[in-house]
């Protein structure tokens, strides 16, 4: 069990700075997942984490104590990488045995032939045998223990990736994008299998991946990366109802946040594409800003209802039916270039090609600034009369 706190960590290899400044404190038990595009830099934090590389500055603590002059297995954490990275010429047993025998017998009683020898061998390998075969039998591969890596399925070997991390009761787990390497359908299953590790080993996980479905349905946190930095720490859901940045409100959710251009007018006044309706916001008169729209934050308005709310007129292009649900893809007639994704219940009796009327709640509105950072948004009422009322 374990707290693991990163301060001020930063990175640089040669005169390229991969990590600056990460602020960090996991608690206890926490699933915290690092999410980010290629080259972010999560695969370096979570190296420098497991004392696989030396950060440039700053400092890691676990359970309060400075660990920086520790090395990989002294901090007892595990890694689970994404390329299980088993030894091929070892049976699966053997795998899963490894941080154990090399942690109880020394270098002569590993040896072959000549650790036949050893009567401590002879007494210390029962155990082995009965800690690796309770993790296994917890992973269901018990059958699997004497085969080779190479006669496993990927799912299974990264069962053994993570049984092998497991039979050392590691301080915390921290895992690389292990689900990476397996197909969609066992990436799901998986997915669920790890939360239930988790929840079952209450144990520390520090989890790295590119794809936000992992990230939101597996974590307590999520620390969204980019360029070496976190541009937001919080549970999925806040990163999803209130993204702090622009990048983040793309990142997270599918299909992604639409969004649209927009022009700050007189008085911090948004114009809405082609809509009637007003939002006000303290960004300066004449700056440029975008506006993001969820894809469920969208709705058809039946043909003949008040069309003064917020609205976009648009024309279908192409509908992507899932079954349980549709994407309805629009172009936007009064933002040529532009479009909009609607997540809709069925197709409606919608034709490619039909113009709609979509509206919007104004509050579903996210208000990114110049340089993506989310702007508070302060309604005033979409009527043009109350509207006037409401103008100095
Ligand atoms: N040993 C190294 N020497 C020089 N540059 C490196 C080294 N390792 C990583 N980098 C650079 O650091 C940056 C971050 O790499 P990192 O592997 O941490 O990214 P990542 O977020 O894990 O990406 P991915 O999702 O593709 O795995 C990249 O620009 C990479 O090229
Ligand atoms: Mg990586």
């Amino acid at each position: 069990m374990a707290r693991v706190e990163l301060e001020s960590v930063s990175k640089s290899f040669a005169d390229t700075t991969v990590l600056s400044g990460i602020n960090l404190d996991i608690a206890d038990g926490e699933f915290l997942t690092l999410v980010g595009p290629s080259g972010c830099g999560k695969s370096t934090l979570i190296r420098i984490i497991a004392g696989l590389e030396p950060q440039t500055s700053g400092q890691i603590r676990i359970n309060g104590e400075p660990v920086d002059h520790l090395r990989p297995h002294e901090r007892r954490v595990a890694m689970v990488f994404q390329s299980y990275a088993l030894y091929p010429h070892m049976s699966v047993f053997a795998n899963m045995a490894l941080p154990l025998t090399m942690q109880r017998l020394s270098l002569w009683e590993r040896v072959p032939l000549l650790r036949l020898f050893s009567a401590r061998r002879r007494r210390v390998m029962p155990e082995i045998r009965r800690e690796v075969q309770s993790v296994a039998a917890q992973l269901q591969i018990e059958p699997l223990l004497n085969r080779r890596p190479a006669q496993l399925s990927g799912g299974q070997r990264q069962r053994v990736a993570l049984g092998r991390a497991m039979v050392r009761h590691p301080n915390a787990f921290l895992m690389d994008e292990p689900l990476s390497n397996l197909d969609a359908k066992l990436r799901v299953h998986m997915r669920s299998e790890l939360t239930e590790l988790h929840q079952r080993l209450k144990t520390t996980f520090i989890y790295v991946t590119h794809d936000q479905v992992e990230a939101m349905t597996m974590s307590d946190r999520v620390a969204m990366m980019d360029a070496g930095r976190i541009l937001q720490l919080g549970t999925p859901a806040e990163l999803y109802a209130r993204p702090s940045n622009l990048k983040v409100a793309q990142f997270i959710g599918s299909p992604a946040i639409n969004v649209l251009p927009v022009r700050i007018g007189d008085g911090g006044m948004v114009e809405l594409p082609g809509s009637p309706a007003m939002i006000h916001t303290s960004l300066p008169p004449g700056s440029a800003a975008s506006i993001g729209l969820r894809p469920e934050a969208l709705h058809l308005l039946p043909s003949g209802s008040p069309r003064d709310g917020a609205v976009l007129n648009a024309r279908l292009r192409r509908i992507e039916n899932l079954g349980a649900e549709c994407m309805l893809h629009f172009d936007l007639l009064a933002l040529p270039g532009h479009g909009v994704i609607v997540r809709a219940a069925s197709i409606k009796g919608l034709s490619v090609g039909e113009e709609v009327v979509l509206g919007y709640d104004i509050a579903s509105i996210h208000l990114f600034d110049a340089k993506g950072e989310r702007a508070e948004v302060l309604p005033i009422s979409a009527h043009p009369a109350q509207r006037e009322a409401a103008t100095p």
